[in-house]
């Protein structure tokens, strides 16, 4: 199971210092390594699968599996309280597959980096405009769906 919204979110707010953008910065991608270490099954890591990813990518290494993009796609203009955390098994040419995803909806604390540019500090606007130079991870709006979280594990056959 990936992560919940909630300790996602307290973990990042945790790492984000208000007057530190480089510190700042890195904590999303903090998150993802985070998740990416995935369970240990009997000593052997599963094959499983992390990320977080969106329809407008700040950083292009993000993009997530064609599954998750048509999640997004049919998700995007949904209203936020109807974005819920859904997990299903799909049968793939690989076996079957446990397949999770997790809305990020956009909160007050996302605006500072994901809002629109005009409202941010302008320091924090030129280092972003610096790292993720094809950034389009900005002018979301409080409620809307940001992205999501999302996990595949190969599910074991009896
Ligand atoms: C301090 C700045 C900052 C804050 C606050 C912040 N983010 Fe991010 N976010 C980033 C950066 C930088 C990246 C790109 C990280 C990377 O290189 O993987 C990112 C990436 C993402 C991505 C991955 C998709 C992409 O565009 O690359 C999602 C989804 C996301 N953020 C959601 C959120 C949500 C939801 C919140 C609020 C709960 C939030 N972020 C708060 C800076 C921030």
């Amino acid at each position: 199971m990936v992560d919940t919204h909630h300790s996602y979110r307290a973990r990042m707010v945790r790492s984000v210092a208000p007057s530190a953008p480089d510190e700042a910065l890195t904590a999303c991608s903090i998150e993802e390594s985070t998740l990416a270490r995935g369970p240990m099954t009997n000593g052997h890591r599963r094959q499983r699968r992390v990320g977080y990813t969106s329809s407008r990518l700040r950083n292009p290494a993000n993009v997530g599996p064609p599954w998750v993009q048509e999640w997004l796609t049919e998700h995007q203009d949904a209203p936020a309280e109807s974005l819920k955390q859904a997990s299903f098994v799909a049968d793939t040419p690989g076996g079957k597959v446990a397949r999770a995803v997790v809305p990020m909806v956009m909160e007050a604390s996302c605006i500072r980096c994901h809002g629109d540019r005009r409202d941010m500090p302008p320091e924090l606007a030129r280092t972003l405009q610096e790292r993720y130079p094809a950034d389009a991870g900005f002018g979301y709006q409080l409620g809307e769906l940001r992205g999501v979280m999302w996990s595949e594990v190969p599910v074991a056959e009896r």
